[in-house]
C-alpha cells in the first residue's frame, strides 16, 4: 500500500525533453570534472611521474580498500575563479582497512600543490565533515604551502587548518599524515599536529624553513635531508613515527595505522536493503529544463528509497510540501520535498511538526529542494506567513538529527534556508545539474531593482531612462542567472558537489553510512515557537 506509484511515462515527449536537457547539462558538468582530474595538465603530470611519484588520485586509490567507492567532495572547488578547477586538492570519504575516513590529498601538479583561498575552504570543509561525523582523517601531504600571491586571503584564516587537526585529536578522532614531499613552513604543522606521521625516504621535506631561509636567518649552511628528511625525522627529531622506503610502502603503512585504530562506528551497518522498484535512469527525465514547470517529487523519492516505500505524513495538508518516512540503504529517513514550489503557512507548520517528530525518533532528514520561497502578498502576510516560516526555520536550525540536502530544482529565497540550505549545516549538500539557487529568480530580482530605481528617480523628480532600464534589467538577469547555476555555486563551496541524478541513492547511502559513525540523536528542545 505504501509503495509509491509512478505516473512517469518514459515513452512520452515531456520525459524525452527533460532527459535531453539533463543530459546536456551533465555533458557540461563532465567537461568541468575532467579539468579537475587533469590536475596541473600534461606538462606537470609528466614531470611528476618522471620523478617517480604517484598522482594524488593514484595515492588515494592505493590507500583505499580494493573495489570500495570513494565519495569525492567539492571536485569543482575554485570553478569560475582565477585558480584551476579542483583547487589543487582532492578530498573525499573512502574506506581504509574497513574504516570510513576523510581523505585529503594535495595535488602537487597544480602550482606545486600550493593552497589558494579555495584550497583552504575545501580543506576546512573536509575537516568539518570529519568532525561532525566523527571520521578519522588521513592527509596525503605534498604542497608548496600558501599560494604566495594570494597569501593575504589565506595566511590569517589558514591557521584554522592546524587548529582543526589538533581539535579533531582532542575530540578523539584520529588524524594520520603521510608526507610525500614538501611540507614546509606552516605546512610542517600538518604532520606536527597529527596523531600519526609517516614519512617517505629521500622524499619528505618537513621543516619550518628550508636551506635558503636558514642561511638568511642564521647564516647556517644546511641541506634538505638534514633539516627535514624522513631519515632525520624518524631517527633524530622523532616527528616521523614510521619510515617508508617509497610511496607504496607509505600507503601500506597508513593502511596498517588505520587498521590498528580500534575505530568503532556508533551505529552498525544495517545490512542489505531492497532496491527501489523503479529504474534510477528515469531520474534523468523528471525535472523539466524550465523550472517554472512543476514536477512531482514523489517520482524522485520512488527512485531513491528502499523498495520505493514511502509513508506519507499529512498528505492532504499543506500539499505543496511532501513529507514522509522511508529508508535508504537500510537507514531510516524522514523526507521533506517541495511539490509545487511555494511554501505557504500550512507547509511551514507541517514541516516544523515533521522535523520535531524526526528529532523525537532520532531519524535523519533529507530535504529535496524545489522551492521559489515563502508566499508573499497581503493575504499571506495577514495570515502570518512570517511567523509560520520562522517556525520551520526554527525547527531546521535547532534540529539535531543529521540533515542531508539535495537541490534538484529551484532553491530560492528563505525557502533555501527553511529547506536546510548551506548555512543551516546539513551534514552534506549536493546539487543536481538542474538546480538553481539565489535570493530570488533572475527576472524577479531584475524587476525589483528596476522598480526601486524608478521610485528613486521619481522621488528626486528626475525623468526615468526606459532604454537604460531595459538594458540594465537584461544585464542583471543574465548575471543572476549565471550566479545561480550549480557549477558557480559549487566553485564557491556552497555545496559538496554536483552529482548525476542517477547516483543520488548511492551518494546518499554513502553519506548516511558516514553519518552513522557518530551517534544519531535528535534535539529534545527547540527555540520558542511563535504560534
Ligand atoms: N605559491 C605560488 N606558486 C607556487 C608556490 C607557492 N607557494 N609553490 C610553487 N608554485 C608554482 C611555481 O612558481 C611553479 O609555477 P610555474 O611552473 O608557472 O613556473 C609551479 O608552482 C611549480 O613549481 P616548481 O617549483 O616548478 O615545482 P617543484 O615540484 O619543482 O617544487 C616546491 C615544488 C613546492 C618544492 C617549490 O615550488 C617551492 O619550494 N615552493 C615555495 C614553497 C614555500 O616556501 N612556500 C611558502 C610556505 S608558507
Amino acid at each position: 500500500m505504501t509503495v509509491l506509484a509512478s505516473a512517469l511515462d518514459p515513452g512520452g515527449a515531456d520525459y524525452t525533453a527533460h532527459r535531453e536537457a539533463m543530459l546536456a547539462k551533465l555533458g557540461e558538468l563532465d567537461a568541468e570534472h575532467h579539468k579537475a582530474l587533469a590536475g596541473g595538465g600534461e606538462k606537470y603530470v609528466a614531470r611528476h611521474r618522471k620523478r617517480g611519484k604517484l598522482l594524488a588520485r593514484e595515492r588515494i586509490e592505493l590507500l583505499l580498500d580494493p573495489d570500495t567507492p570513494f565519495l569525492e567532495l567539492s571536485p569543482l572547488a575554485a570553478w569560475g575563479s582565477d585558480y584551476p578547477v579542483g583547487a589543487s586538492l582532492v578530498t573525499g570519504i573512502g574506506v581504509i582497512s574497513g574504516v570510513e575516513c576523510v581523505i585529503s590529498a594535495n595535488d602537487p601538479t597544480v602550482r606545486g600543490g600550493a593552497s589558494n583561498p579555495w584550497t583552504l575552504k575545501k580543506s576546512l570543509r573536509a575537516h568539518e565533515i570529519a568532525h561532525v561525523n566523527r571520521l578519522p582523517v588521513v592527509s596525503l601531504v605534498e604542497s608548496g604551502g600558501a599560494d604566495l600571491p594570494s597569501q593575504k586571503e589565506i595566511f590569517i584564516p589558514g591557521g584554522a587548518l592546524f587548529r582543526d587537526l589538533t581539535r579533531l585529536s582532542a575530540a578523539g578522532i584520529p588524524t594520520v599524515s603521510v608526507v610525500f614531499g614538501n611540507s614546509t613552513a606552516g605546512g610542517a604543522y600538518v604532520p606536527g599536529m597529527s596523531d600519526h606521521v609517516i614519512m617517505v625516504k629521500e622524499r619528505s621535506k618537513v621543516f619550518l624553513g628550508g636551506p635558503p631561509l636558514v642561511k638568511m636567518a642564521t647564516g647556517e649552511e644546511s641541506d634538505d635531508e638534514s633539516l627535514g628528511g624522513a631519515e632525520m625525522h624518524a631517527r633524530t627529531s622523532g616527528l616521523a613515527d614510521y619510515f617508508a622506503t617509497d610511496e607504496p610502502d607509505a600507503l601500506r603503512q597508513a593502511r596498517r595505522v588505520v587498521a590498528r585504530l580500534n575505530w568503532r562506528k556508533a551505529h552498525p551497518d544495517p545490512g542489505p536493503a531492497e532496491p527501489p522498484k523503479y529504474d534510477a535512469d528515469e531520474l534523468l527525465g523528471i525535472v523539466p529544463g524550465d523550472l517554472k514547470v512543476p514536477f512531482d517529487p514523489r517520482e524522485v523519492i520512488a527512485r531513491i528509497v528502499d523498495g520505493s516505500d514511502f509513508d506519507e505524513f499529512k498528505p492532504r495538508y499543506g500539499t505543496s510540501l511532501t513529507t514522509g518516512w522511508a529508508s535508504l540503504h537500510g537507514y531510516p529517513l524522514g523526507i521533506l520535498a517541495n511539490a509545487q514550489g511555494v511554501l505557504f503557512s500550512e507547509e511551514s507548520q507541517k514541516a516544523a511538526q515533521f522535523i520535531q517528530l524526526a528529532n523525537q525518533r532520532d531519524i535523519p532528514l533529507l530535504f529535496l529542494h524545489n522551492t521559489t520561497g515563502y508566499m508573499v502578498g497581503r493575504e499571506y502576510e495577514q495570515g502570518g506567513i512570517i511567523k509560520h516560516g520562522a517556525m520551520m526555520i526554527n525547527a531546521v536550525s535547532n534540529s539535531r538529527v543529521p540533515h542531508l540536502s539535495v537541490l534538484i530544482g529551484a532553491s530560492y529565497g528563505a525557502g533555501h534556508y527553511g529547506m536546510c540550505g548551506r548555512a543551516y549545516d546539513p551534514r552534506f549538500l549536493f546539487a543536481w545539474p538542474s538546480a538553481k539557487s539565489a535570493v530570488m529568480g533572475p527576472q524577479q530580482l531584475a524587476g525589483v531593482l528596476s522598480i526601486v530605481a524608478r521610485q528613486s528617480a521619481a522621488a528626486k523628480g528626475q525623468p526615468y531612462d526606459e532604454e537604460a532600464d531595459a538594458g540594465l534589467r537584461a544585464m542583471v538577469e543574465q548575471q543572476i542567472e549565471s550566479e545561480s547555476l550549480p557549477m558557480f555555486l559549487s566553485g564557491r563551496l556552497y555545496d559538496d558537489g554536483v552529482i548525476d541524478p542517477r547516483d543520488t541513492r548511492t551518494v546518499l547511502g554513502l553519506c548516511l553510512s558516514a553519518i552513522h559513525t557518530a551517534p544519531v540523536e535528535g534535539a529534545r528542545g527547540f527555540g520558542v515557537f511563535r504560534m
